[in-house]
């Protein structure tokens, strides 16, 4: 990794080909540092993981950049323009989602009723009562999912009898509705299976293909490798460093979360 130093200095400016780029991203939780002076650049079109121990701060950044938490000081840049974020809708108004670790899905409601929570279609009847598009909505979740190669056995069922690969599945759906530029996911992959967590990946790439940025939380390095274009490390709050992983191996990015070091 020679040249470090200068590019350090050449990425304190926000670059041209970033979706978002964020500087000096401070967090304070009374007396602890959750985000240290974090620089962080996202590419237009990249898929970039985030990696760090437990505490590290990964999902403290990615709240700053969802809205979530309103951050103690720093500059974020999205899509050219300066931005900041006092709440969720704040960043999904400029094109930015998040999957949280908890999905956000109501086990009792079927798919489609999952996909447009909260933004449920509507059409009038009788020239004046309105009533909920059933048919529409479940026309578009049939394609949202088509679109994307996710198969499911029926979208009728509460959500509850899905697999946790399915639910995933559907968060994820439900976000790309909105069509958002760039897509924020904290451990998508924490609690599933091996084929599951690969069904998830290869969505992931999917969404790549389709020109959709993606931020992805994951603990799994093996994971990390297989989808990422840069990989994103942290520890105690600071950033260690950003690095393309065709230049870095397995050992290197260990040696990054355990030692702190680039
Ligand atoms: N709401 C909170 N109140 C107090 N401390 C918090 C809160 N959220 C996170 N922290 C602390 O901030 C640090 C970073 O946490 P977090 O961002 O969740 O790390 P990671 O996602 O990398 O595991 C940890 O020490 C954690 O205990
Ligand atoms: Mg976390």
């Amino acid at each position: 990794m020679g040249g470090h130093i200068l590019e350090q200095n050449l990425t304190r400016e926000a670059s041209d080909a970033a979706l978002l780029s964020a500087r000096g991203l401070n967090k304070y939780y009374g007396g602890l540092r959750a985000l240290r002076d974090v620089d962080l650049d996202i590419v237009r079109g990249e898929i970039i993981a985030l990696v760090g121990d437990n505490g590290a701060g990964k999902s403290t950044l990615i709240k700053t950049l969802s809205g979530a938490i309103v951050p103690d000081g720093g500059d974020i840049v999205f899509d050219g323009s300066s931005v900041s974020f006092h709440k969720p809708t704040d960043a999904q108004d400029v094109g930015i989602e998040t999957v949280h670790q908890s999905l956000g899905l109501v086990d009792e409601l079927d798919v489609p009723q999952n996909v447009f929570l909260g933004r449920e279609l509507t059409r009038k009847v009788l020239g004046a009562i309105t009533v909920l598009d059933k048919a529409t909505m479940r026309q578009r979740t049939h394609d949202l999912l088509q679109n994307f190669s996710i198969g499911l056995p029926t979208l009728n069922e509460p959500v509850r009898r899905l697999s946790g690969g399915q639910r995933q599945t559907i968060a994820i759906s439900r976000l790309l509705l909105a069509e958002p530029q760039l897509l924020i996911m904290d451990e998508p992959m924490a609690a599933l299976g091996v084929d599951e967590g690969s069904k998830v990946l290869a969505l992931v790439e999917r969404l790549r293909e389709q020109g959709i940025t993606t931020l992805i939380i994951s603990h799994n390095l093996e994971h990390v490798f297989s989808i990422a274009d840069r990989i994103a490390v942290m520890k105690n709050g600071a950033m260690i460093g950003v690095v393309k992983t065709s230049d870095v191996t397995r050992e290197d990015i260990v040696s990054m979360i355990t030692i702190g070091q680039a």
